[in-house]
């Protein structure tokens, strides 16, 4: 296949946060798989900005060891590493103070695409933001990208929303939602608006139910103190998971472009019905032989935060009438397994006979790992013995279906991160699509935290809750397989 590599424009990109987590990770690796791909200028920068008293020579020294750690050997060389790391810069910075906010100033170049990447705790936002004006260096069509947690609950949001924009305008802000950078995710939209196979069975009168499932292998390891307060609702569903049901759900947009997108996504989450709480299964893990339990590793035997979460949610309008839309995911399960399952109707009549079972086609699109599509058919088993059904997959492996090179799918990250030099944001959460979310999620937490409600036990490195099987038996449906 060839490379479709095409060069974004010349860019100083700031990360605020530079020396943390997020950015050793996820962003510089990100940054360094672009360079490496041939797809950063070569004048661009990127300019650390902690609070640690290193020099430039610290950083490259800081960021090289990070390169190491989460790039692969074979995505990286010796040469693109030391041309990667000489394009970075570092400023020792002090958020709410003044320190070193003129040399950052001085620093950037006149002409190019600036990019400030907030990635610390929210509660600096409205510092940075405010220091960057003083200091002249947030023009017009300067870019800031906020990560999540973007709020707690609708209040938070809204006034995060408010600091930010104060200082910039919406089309300015670029809130990242990694799930959006997943290449499958993307595809989702590829596979609905550019096939007319699909779109006109997509709906009610074709579609039984959707299944959901986020599932990880990991635990909360490390992250207790900040997970604890948040739980799988706040981490993963108000945000990842919600996305996904947008993506699946909405109406086709006039055009790929963000505000006709992200109309689209904003009228699915204003359409979902609050949740009867007898459809939401929360859980926790246990079993001290597979590790520290839940409740272990946040050192808080009382905890009623859940690391797992099942629920049934229903969007009213005429598309989705009365098509129950399952969503699942947890922490500590049997396989890192993401996927979206469209279950398809029976089909009318069977001419085939009652005792050949139940057959349905469902269309699965694979986040991960592996990544691709499955669509199941009902075809005769082969052989003899009559007229046999059996469900068998079309398989597309991404990786098999179009070369080796897809098998080096980018990370959500570099596409986003790209996706901010060139001034697109239809991947990035708009804010009143977040605000939506939390308008919807504010009243189930509040339920649940009012009630005092427990949530379930269940083992690490099963599927979860077993109570969570309910969800869909008593409406004689079951979970796919969360296969490892
Ligand atoms: C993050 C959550 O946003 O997404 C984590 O805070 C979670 O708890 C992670 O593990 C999952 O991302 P991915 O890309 O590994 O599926």
């Amino acid at each position: 296949m060839v490379s479709r590599v095409i060069p974004v424009e010349d860019f100083d990109l700031v990360i605020f946060g530079g020396t943390g987590d997020l950015a050793r990770r996820k962003i510089l690796p990100g940054l360094f798989r672009r360079y490496h791909s041939g797809q950063m200028p070569p004048g661009a920068r990127i300019i650390g900005a902690a609070r640690a008293a290193i020099d430039r020579k610290g950083y490259q020294k800081e960021v090289a060891a990070a390169l190491e750690e989460f790039v692969p050997k074979g995505a990286r060389s010796a040469e693109t590493v030391k041309g990667f790391l000489e394009s970075l810069d570092y400023v020792t910075i002090d958020a709410t103070g003044d320190g070193g906010w003129k040399k950052l100033a001085g620093m950037l170049r006149a002409n190019v695409v600036h990019a400030f990447y907030f990635s610390v705790a929210p509660s600096l936002f409205g510092a940075l933001a405010e220091r960057l004006h003083e200091h002249g260096c947030a023009g017009p069509s300067c870019r800031i990208v906020v990560e999540k947690p973007f709020g707690r609950d609708l209040e938070s949001a809204q006034a995060l929303n408010r600091t930010l924009r104060d200082h910039f305008d919406e089309s300015q802000i670029y809130r990242i939602d990694h799930y959006l950078g997943k290449e499958t995710v993307q595809n989702l939209m590829a596979v609905r608006f550019s096939n007319v196979l699909f779109e006109p069975l997509w709906n009610a009168q074709y579609i039984d139910h959707v299944q959901i499932t986020v599932a990880e292998t990991v635990g909360v390891d490390g992250r207790g103190a900040y997970y604890d307060k948040s739980g799988a609702m706040r981490d993963m569903v108000q945000n990842h998971l919600m996305q996904l049901l947008c993506l699946t759900a909405m109406e086709p947009p006039s055009r790929f472009d963000p505000d006709a997108v992200r109309d689209e996504k904003l009228k699915v989450i204003r359409a979902l019905e609050p949740v009867d709480p007898e459809d939401i299964v929360r859980g926790q893990y246990t079993h001290p032989d597979k590790g520290m339990s839940y409740l272990e590793q946040v050192d808080d035997p009382d905890s009623i935060t859940e690391s797992y979460i099942a629920m049934k949610l229903a969007i009213s309008n005429w598309r989705w009438a009365g098509v129950p839309f399952y969503l699942r995911t947890g922490k500590r399960l049997k396989a890192r397994y993401s996927e979206i399952a469209i279950v398809f109707k029976d089909a009318p009549h069977s001419i085939f006979g009652q005792a050949q079972g139940r057959h349905r086609n469902v269309l699965t699109i694979r986040l991960q790992p592996n990544e691709g599509m499955d669509l199941f058919v009902t075809i005769k088993e082969p052989g003899p013995g009559g007229m046999r059904l059996v469900d068998v997959p079309l398989d597309m492996t991404f990786a098999d279906a179009l070369g080796p090179e897809v098998e080096d799918v980018p990370d959500a990250y570099e596409r986003l991160i790209m996706d901010v030099i060139r001034g697109n944001q239809t991947l990035f959460m708009r804010g009143d699509e977040v605000e939506a979310a939390w308008t919807w999620t504010d009243p189930l937490i509040k339920g649940w935290t009012g009630r005092g409600d427990r949530p379930y036990l269940y083992e690490s490195g099963s599927t979860g809750p077993e109570e969570a099987a309910m969800l869909l038996h008593s409406e004689g449906r079951r979970w796919r397989e969360i296969r490892p």
